[in-house]
């Protein structure tokens, strides 16, 4: 069986973007591997978190994957900062990193370009190394994200390539799983812009734990055009393909399935069916989500989980430090 590895930035407010890019896919897909699908929280702490909220995000995280479907019996669920190989490998890493390749990488370059690399911390620059060690650690075959860590499975690809031609065969090459419709989420009131919880303001941006109420004037105010025709068309109307795109992928259907189903409403009726959409995919999830989040079963599945993880990554890692002369 191939495997399976992804993860999420446990930095609270998950949003819909990333259950529709990510947690949707790890849901249908985590059966058909051996999936290892775990909380990223030293990720999150490339921006400043605060203690308790991190702790209590953390949680959150977990309760959500087991809330949106994922089945411990069928995916290994874990907290990225109880393995230290994920570090330790991720150090290694980086010294077979070029300078180059991370100056290359979108994300960090935005951020930079918005925020001024006097308020970035290192960790923020070489997280996609991170990112590369977290997938490598487990000989992954696939990786399932949106379209904005596209790139840094390429990277990962890349030092793969390159380590595996240094010193022998030793990590497997990972492919991204990027899904057909909604790679990429944009916030509902600048639709040039992804969905994301820091960068969006709030109406912008549905939460997965948002009321029913909130979600409904969200989506019914998110910024369109004046055409009233539902046509997909990112270039000219990213509004209405972006809500589209969420309908599309809620209902599972293909983009011109909605052009069709729409084709004699209005922009007013086609909000209101997206809306009924997001909350009828939401609605049980957060029922699940408040049925689990104070249960036990998130520290038995969590230290199952390390449990499994951990011996994997030390034997890689011992592989890798033996490969390059580390130690004894
Ligand atoms: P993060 O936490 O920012 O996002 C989690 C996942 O959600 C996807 N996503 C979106 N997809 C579509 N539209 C959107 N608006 C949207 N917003 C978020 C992201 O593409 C991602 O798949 N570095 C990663 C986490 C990570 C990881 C890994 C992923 C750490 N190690 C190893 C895979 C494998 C991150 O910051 O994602």
């Amino acid at each position: 069986m191939e495997r399976l590895v992804s993860g999420i930035k446990p930095t609270g407010g998950l949003t819909l973007g990333s259950y529709i890019g990510a947690i949707k896919q790890f849901v249908e897909l985590h059966k058909s591997y051996e999936s290892y699908i775990f909380v990223a929280d030293m990720h999150a702490i490339t921006t400043p978190q605060e203690k308790k909220e991190l702790r209590n995000n953390i949680r959150d995280m977990v309760a959500i994957y087991l809330a949106c479907g994922l089945e411990p019996d069928n995916a290994t669920i874990y907290i990225q900062s109880e393995n230290p190989y994920h570090a330790q490998l991720s150090w290694i890493l980086e010294c077979n990193t070029y300078l180059g390749e991370l100056n290359r990488m979108t994300q960090f370059k935005d951020k930079n370009r918005k925020e001024g690399s006097k308020n970035l911390s290192c960790g923020l620059y070489t997280y996609p190394v991170l990112m590369a060690s977290d997938i490598i650690l487990y000989d992954a075959d696939v990786v399932p994200v949106g379209e904005d860590q596209k790139q840094h499975v390429e990277l990962t690809r890349n030092i793969v390539e390159r380590f595996n031609n240094k010193y022998g065969s030793t990590f497997k090459m990972p492919r991204p799983i990027i899904p057909e419709a909604g790679a990429r989420i944009k916030d509902l009131q600048n639709p040039k812009m992804k969905m994301s919880k820091s960068d969006s303001d709030s109406r912008g941006c549905i939460l997965l734990l948002d009321e029913e109420n909130v979600i409904r004037k969200k989506i019914m105010s998110a910024v369109t055009d004046s055409d009233n025709k539902i046509i997909f068309d990112e270039e000219n109307k990213p509004g209405i393909s972006n809500l589209m795109m969420i309908y599309a992928s809620l209902k599972d259907i293909k983009l011109d399935e909605v052009e069709r189903k729409f084709v004699n409403s209005n922009y007013g009726e086609f909000k209101k069916a997206v809306a009924d959409a997001v909350i009828n995919t939401l609605k049980p999830i957060q029922e699940k989500y408040k049925e689990i989040i104070n249960s036990s079963l998130i520290d038995e599945i969590l230290n199952k989980g390390i449990e499994k993880v951990i011996p994997l990554a030390k034997d890689k890692c011992l592989e890798v430090q033996e490969k390059i002369g580390l130690g004894r």
